[in-house]
């Protein structure tokens, strides 16, 4: 199996993915060509989870220039500029996206510094930029896991929701990297799973992931977790994030339904995500919040599950004030809120 969720085909010039749309029916890798297809991609959540959408931003922006035919070193870099807006919109909560675009960007300002810079230098700077990002997070997430690891003790079940494996990552994950790490020691870690309507995230690929790697894995449907918690059956909660600002934990929609029970059960409330995802300049009211279309709820691929025309509400994320936070597990070490970490 790969190790990796999202790479360069240099021999194609073109981005490698996983199809996570496939899963768990089929594993199959897709190439990328254009802007225009990454940006599909991204939209129909081909590639998805926050640190994937931040190597996908950043090899985008490296596409750009590597399929771009202008040869003037400030044209080619116009043309990316571009392509980098236009990649950026494609979500707008994951706030790693963005990230990514712009340390491939800032490598590139550096570029435009040296009078004598020419076009493929440019294109391998972009290049080398995005392969750093998506080599430093496999290195990122394997020392995330490890420091989480230190939370988790042997025996312990852990609720999740969503996917924040290494299928939302380039690779290993950060909430169920920390479960990896954990499983490493040699802890006995067995996990429940939301299926995390609307579109599955948690029984497509948190349940695969984890079935793959033979970590005891329990399927419930979202409205469950309570009940669970209430039964006695979860020691703590992991969740991943898509972005953290000084007040709050954006997650995918139902994290923070998760958040409160696990609350007033008592039960641990964990946060794994790497500092790229923190964006402690803004608070919860700067941030937009992405609606998806009504059909992912009225319809189950051709099955309709509803009249067709009736009204829905589809946010794709939702908000965890962080006073329900019990702990964030970084790269950097594990942050108890209001603590948060010195980024710069
Ligand atoms: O809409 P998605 O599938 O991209 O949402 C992903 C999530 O909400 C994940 O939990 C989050 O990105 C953390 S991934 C390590």
């Amino acid at each position: 199996m790969r190790t990796r969720t999202i790479w360069w085909d240099s021999e194609n010039r073109a981005i490698g993915m996983i199809d996570q749309t496939l899963l768990p029916e089929r594993l199959e890798a897709i190439e990328i060509e254009t802007v225009e297809g990454l940006c599909e991609a991204i939209l129909a959540l081909r590639v998805r989870g926050a640190p994937a959408l931040g190597a996908a931003g950043a090899y985008g922006v490296a596409l750009a220039a590597a399929r771009s035919a202008a040869t003037d070193p400030a044209a080619l870099l116009q043309e990316v500029q571009r392509a980098a807006e236009i990649i950026r919109a494609a979500r707008p909560t994951a706030v790693n996206l963005s990230w990514g675009v712009d340390r491939v960007l800032r490598a590139l300002d550096k570029i435009r510094e040296s009078a004598t810079s020419d076009a493929d230098e440019i294109r391998a700077a972009a290049l080398a930029e995005a392969e750093s990002i998506a080599e430093e997070d496999l290195a990122i997430n394997r020392a995330l896991g490890n420091i989480g690891a230190s939370l988790l003790e042997d025996g312990d079940v852990v609720l999740t929701h969503c996917n924040a494996g290494r299928l939302a990552c380039v690779g290993w994950g950060t909430a169920l990297g920390v479960i990896r790490s954990a499983v490493a020691e040699g802890k006995q870690i067995s996990v429940y799973s939301c299926e995390t309507r609307p579109l599955f995230q948690g029984s497509r690929l948190t349940a695969w992931e984890l079935s793959e790697d033979n970590i005891p894995v329990t399927l419930i449907c979202d409205n469950m977790a309570g009940m669970a918690m209430r039964q006695g059956k979860i020691d703590k909660v992991i969740v991943g994030a898509d972005r953290i600002t000084k007040d709050a934990v954006f997650n995918k929609i139902g994290t923070y339904s998760i958040a409160v029970l696990a609350k007033a059960h008592g039960i641990p409330f964990y946060v794994a995500a790497p500092i790229s995802t923190f964006d402690l300049e803004r608070s919860e009211k700067d941030v937009e919040i992405e609606e998806r279309d009504a059909d992912e709820i009225r319809r189950l691929g051709n099955k309709q599950l509803a009249p067709a025309e009736v009204k829905v509400y589809n946010p794709a994320f939702d908000v965890t004030p962080l006073d329900l936070v019990t702990a964030i597990i970084t790269e950097r070490g594990i942050f108890r809120p209001p603590e948060m970490p010195e980024l710069g």
